[in-house]
């Protein structure tokens, strides 16, 4: 991990068994929140504590929705809308983005463009449509650089109608916390510059579930839909699966062809989903998922025991999900281009840049805290529109990394396609709201803009976001 912090050593594999041992959680399941039939879900975003650095160990003080981290799962049925009455009951404004929903801008939640931060005390109203199933989350969009390193996200599921082809899922969401000495988070180090110019805040602990080592119980012969999230401030995720041969289903919330994994390790960048469907083999057996972007660290494990899965009527054979009604018809050869320079960051190139609509040099940039750039303007929420765009109207993004660090670029109220790698064209057809772009990599995306309003883009390392990485577009 360049310039980073690497994970604690505390649970490197090599020998650590009896120490894993020691610091395993007992099973749990997310609480997940129950919807009423019809009305409102309050939801507050309040402090709380967690567990953070073992099991049963000290309590960091933690801002969490409900008290909780992660907030409540959120399940509803593709279709509906949830209606959710938000109460800040913090001392920082707040508001609640649904990270990959294709909503209604009044309701994407991004403080200063779709609504006013909500203020302490005060709270907020949101209809969170569901056009299409799958694995989303939601969190903060007003310093989200601090409040999700504080704790705020939750997971959104969506669910397909009709019969699955799986037994059970398990929201897995993976983060990494940055603890001081005292094991509580380290907020003295919020907003360090040194993060910012470089690969973002990363953690020295990384939890799933906020569990230090989160252990999930499940049946022989059991298929298990895993829901995986990286909601991590800055940390790309690279976990392999020892003994598991999962199969990929979906990739933020979009079905993909299922397909084994490619590589060794599944790489999941910040804010993005993974959806993978495992089969427990007939005997008992535990798998263990591991976190490989550093010194090989042990994450969960899935313990399967006892009576073997029973199930009334066989699981369908095809784990193919249904496809969602996204607009696909790409009308590529009509389309209009939007090219997306990034500049800027620890060893990059990057001089100067637009800042509140006037030229400054690199040091004056560093001292307003910008030191990232996209096409040249050091991003602010005062930025007028980077471009607009007729409803309807098919957007090819060409994304260009010129800068020496990875960014996963995010888009609001849109899935994209990825069109091509490095001018070679994907195979696969992959929808997404976030995408992971390597130094020097340019990668072209491309979506039919039929949301109307205004929409983010930005980079979802938050650290980024907050030191320039954004813009906004305008759909007319
Ligand atoms: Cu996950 Cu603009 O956000
Ligand atoms: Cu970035």
């Amino acid at each position: 991990m360049p310039n980073g912090f690497s994970l604690s050593r505390r649970r490197l594999l090599a020998g650590s068994s009896a120490l894993v041992a020691g610091l395993v959680s007992p099973f749990r399941h997310l609480a997940a929140a129950t919807l009423p039939a019809d009305g409102w879900l309050e939801l507050a975003a309040r402090p709380g504590k967690a567990s953070l650095w073992e099991e049963g160990g000290p309590l960091a003080d933690i801002w969490g929705y409900d008290g909780g981290v992660p907030g409540p799962v959120l399940r509803v049925t593709q279709g509906e809308t949830l209606k959710v009455r938000f109460r800040n009951g913090l001392d920082q404004a707040t508001t609640v983005h649904w990270h990959g929903i294709r909503i209604a801008n009044a309701y994407d939640g991004v403080a200063g463009l779709t609504q006013d931060a909500v203020e302490p005390g005060e709270s907020f109203d949101y209809l969170v449509s569901a056009p299409d199933a799958g694995t989303y989350w939601y969190h903060p969009h007003n310093r989200s650089w601090e409040q999700l390193a504080r704790g705020l996200y939750g997971v959104l599921v969506v669910e397909e109608p009709g019969t699955r082809a799986y037994d059970r899922d398990l929201v897995l969401a993976f983060d990494d916390w940055r603890l001081d000495a005292d094991r509580q988070i380290d907020t003295a180090s919020l907003g360090a510059m040194h993060d910012w110019a470089h690969a973002g805040r990363l953690g020295n602990v990384l939890t799933v579930n906020a569990h230090p080592y989160l252990r999930e119980a499940a049946r022989p012969g059991e298929r298990l839909r895993l829901r995986l999230l990286n909601a991590a401030n800055a940390r790309v995720l690279n976990l392999r699966f020892a003994g598991l041969s999962p199969r990929v289903i979906a990739l933020d919330g979009q079905p993909v062809t299922p397909h084994p994994l490619e590589e060794e390790t599944l790489v999941i960048a910040p804010a993005q989903r993974c959806d993978l469907i495992v089969d427990m083999p007939p005997e008992a057996a535990t798998f263990r998922i591991d976190e490989v972007s550093g010194d090989p660290f042990a994450a969960c494990e899935i313990v399967s025991a006892g009576a073997p899965a029973s199930r009334e009527a066989p699981l369908a054979d095809d784990i193919a999900l249904p496809a969602n009604p996204l607009p696909k018809v790409l009308d590529l050869a009509s389309a209009v281009t939007h090219e997306l320079l990034m500049e800027g960051g620890a060893m990059g190139r990057m001089t100067e840049a637009m800042l509140h609509g006037e030229r400054k040099g690199i040091r004056e940039l560093v001292g307003e805290g910008k030191v990232w750039s996209f096409n040249g303007i050091a991003g602010s929420h005062h930025d007028a529109a980077w471009f607009s765009v007729a409803r309807g109207r098919t957007v090819r993004m060409p994304i260009v990394n010129d800068t020496r660090w990875p960014h996963g670029i995010h888009v609001h109220g849109h899935h994209f396609l990825v069109v091509s790698r490095n001018g070679e064209k994907v195979t696969r057809e992959e929808w997404r709201d976030t995408v992971l772009v390597q130094p020097g990599e340019r990668v072209e995306i491309a979506f039919v803009a039929d949301n109307p309003g205004k929409w983010m883009v930005h980079c979802h390392m938050l650290e980024h976001q907050a030191g320039g990485m954004m813009a906004w577009f305008e759909v007319a």
